[in-house]
């Protein structure tokens, strides 16, 4: 039996606790356990997020063991190598695949019947590692994609423009890391298409501010892990966003990974395209329109990411 208002989240590193942070401040969950190789790390995390209780809605927050898993309706997974300077998302591959092995066989033994949205790196070739470990059907394995990349991308348009991020619609698609893709063709704000809303605002030199927001975006995580050593809030308030959209079955077009059915003439793998999610979690991957060139650079993310597939799974 599912339990709604029931969360894990394995792993309470940096992005893990932000993730109960966020959370708490949902909230979206009555109880939510969190799993820990450090147990002692765990039961810190518990106690520090319970003392805010008074302050948010109830919500038991624990430390516990795979025992504690079975009636979720969600299970968060950001165990795992994070980046070093210097390292991209590809290169934890190895160690995080591992670590996945010895983690969903401990879910898929507990008869865990909601869903795993895998938010460790690389996230798009551990979305699928996880659905294929699990073995469950493919809406119930999501990875967090690009959601915080195109939240980066709707932010910096928004300062570019001067509008409220919320009204930006735009996305990130394709690998969450460095082959990913700024879909510019139909990024709008209030219908208006992103060139001419530029234009509205005074600024005239598209292709220069469009390469400039397009990398600032793709080397965001460097630039602050170069300053901060990890990045964990952003990521942390897409994961709420996302468990949200699931938890309510609100049915929001979001930039999840998952897998690929011949979408975009992609199989085989998983990447991220907008996704209606809702309580069966990526409901349906949606095909929207790409130009010529936006087509070619997702299928090369793809392609990047099938290597890494083939070396890893
Ligand atoms: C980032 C990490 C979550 O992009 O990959 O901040």
């Amino acid at each position: 039996m599912i339990n709604i208002r029931k969360a894990a989240i394995i792993g309470c590193g940096f992005v893990g606790a932000s993730s109960a942070f966020s959370l708490v401040h949902k909230g979206l969950f009555s109880e939510l356990v969190l799993i820990d190789a450090n147990h002692a790390k765990a039961e810190g995390e518990a106690m520090d997020l319970s003392h805010g209780r008074p302050f948010t809605s109830p919500m038991k927050i624990y430390a516990g063991s795979y025992d504690d898993i079975s009636d979720c309706s969600l299970i968060i997974i950001t165990a795992g190598a994070n980046q070093k300077p210097g390292e991209t998302r590809l290169d934890l591959v190895h160690k995080n695949v591992a670590i996945f092995k010895s983690i969903i066989p401990e879910i898929t033994k507990r008869n865990f019947e909601g869903i795993l949205l895998i938010v460790a790196n690389p996230v798009d070739i551990l979305t699928y590692a996880a659905l294929k470990i699990s073995g469950y059907p493919k809406e119930r394995v999501l990875g967090s994609g690009t959601v915080l990349d195109s939240a980066r991308f709707r932010y910096l348009l928004s300062e570019h423009l001067n509008v409220d991020s919320r009204s930006v619609h735009a996305y990130i698609i394709g690998e969450h890391g460095d082959s990913e893709l700024a879909v510019w063709s139909s990024a709008n704000v209030s219908g208006i298409g992103i060139n001419d809303f530029c234009e509205l605002r005074g600024h005239y030199e598209h292709d220069e501010a469009m390469d400039r927001i397009y990398r600032t975006v793709r080397d965001s995580a460097y630039e602050i892990i170069e300053r901060k050593g990890a990045t964990y809030y952003g990521v942390a308030m897409a994961v709420s966003r996302i468990a949200e959209s699931i938890i309510r079955n609100e049915h929001s077009v979001l930039p999840v990974s998952s897998l690929m059915e011949g979408e975009y003439g992609l199989t085989d793998l998983c990447i991220s395209v907008p996704t209606i999610v809702s309580a069966k979690g990526a409901e349906q991957v949606l095909e929207i329109p790409l130009s010529q060139e936006e087509k070619e650079k997702l299928q090369k993310s793809a392609a990047e990411l099938k290597k890494v597939l083939d070396s890893a799974i």
